[in-house]
C-alpha cells in the first residue's frame, strides 16, 4: 500500500468526507441523512489518508451496541483502495474496543449475494446461524440476508 493510513473513531465533522465516501462507495448508498444518524447514535470507526487536506476517507463503519451484543450496521470501503486489508483491520478496530465495553457477541447480517463480504467475515471468525428470505430490494427483485455472528 503505497498510502499512509490511519483508524480512529469518527466524529461528527467528518460527515462529509463519510457522505463521500457512501455516495462512491456503497453500492447501496444511505445518503446524508442516515449517515448523520449513525454518526450521531452509533460507534463510529474512520480509515483515513494520512495528511490528506481536505480529510478522505477511505473507510467507514457503523456499529451499535445493545447491552452484551454489538450488531454491525456497514462496512465500506473505498473502492480504489481494497484487497487491501482495510476492512480486516476496521472489523478488528471494532471487535476489540466493543470487547473492552463488554460486548460478547458480535452480529451482523449481509446481502447473500454479497461474496466478497461473506469472505470477509468469515475470514475473521464469523459464523452463519441463519438466513432471511427475501429480505433485501434488488434491481431484479429480492434476494435473501445472511446472518452471521462471532462470539468474543
Ligand atoms: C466488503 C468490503 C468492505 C471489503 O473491503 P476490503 O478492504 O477490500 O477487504 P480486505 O482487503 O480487508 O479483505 C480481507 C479478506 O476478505 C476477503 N475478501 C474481501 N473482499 C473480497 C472479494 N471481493 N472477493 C473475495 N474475498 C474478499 C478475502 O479473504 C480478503 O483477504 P485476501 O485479500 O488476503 O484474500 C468492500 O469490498 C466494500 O466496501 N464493499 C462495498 C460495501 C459492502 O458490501 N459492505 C459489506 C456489507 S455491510
Amino acid at each position: 500500500m503505497n498510502v499512509s493510513v490511519s483508524i480512529r473513531p469518527a466524529v461528527l465533522s467528518d460527515l462529509p468526507a463519510i457522505i463521500q465516501l457512501d455516495a462512491l462507495s456503497n453500492p447501496h448508498p444511505w445518503g446524508e441523512k442516515l449517515v448523520a444518524d449513525a454518526l450521531h447514535s452509533r460507534e463510529n470507526w474512520i480509515i483515513e489518508s494520512v495528511g490528506s487536506t481536505p480529510l478522505v476517507a477511505l473507510g467507514w463503519l457503523t456499529a451499535s451496541v445493545v447491552l452484551d451484543q454489538s450488531e454491525l450496521e456497514l462496512i465500506v470501503i473505498d473502492s480504489s483502495m481494497r484487497r487491501q486489508g482495510l476492512a480486516r483491520r476496521l472489523m478488528m478496530v471494532w471487535s476489540e474496543t466493543v470487547a473492552q465495553q463488554d460486548v460478547s457477541e458480535l452480529l451482523l447480517e449481509v446481502r447473500e449475494s454479497n461474496l466478497g463480504a461473506i469472505s470477509l467475515y468469515e475470514s475473521l471468525g464469523f459464523e452463519q446461524v441463519g438466513r432471511r428470505k427475501n429480505y433485501y430490494q434488488t434491481e431484479q427483485g429480492r434476494e435473501a440476508a445472511c446472518l452471521f455472528t462471532r462470539i468474543l
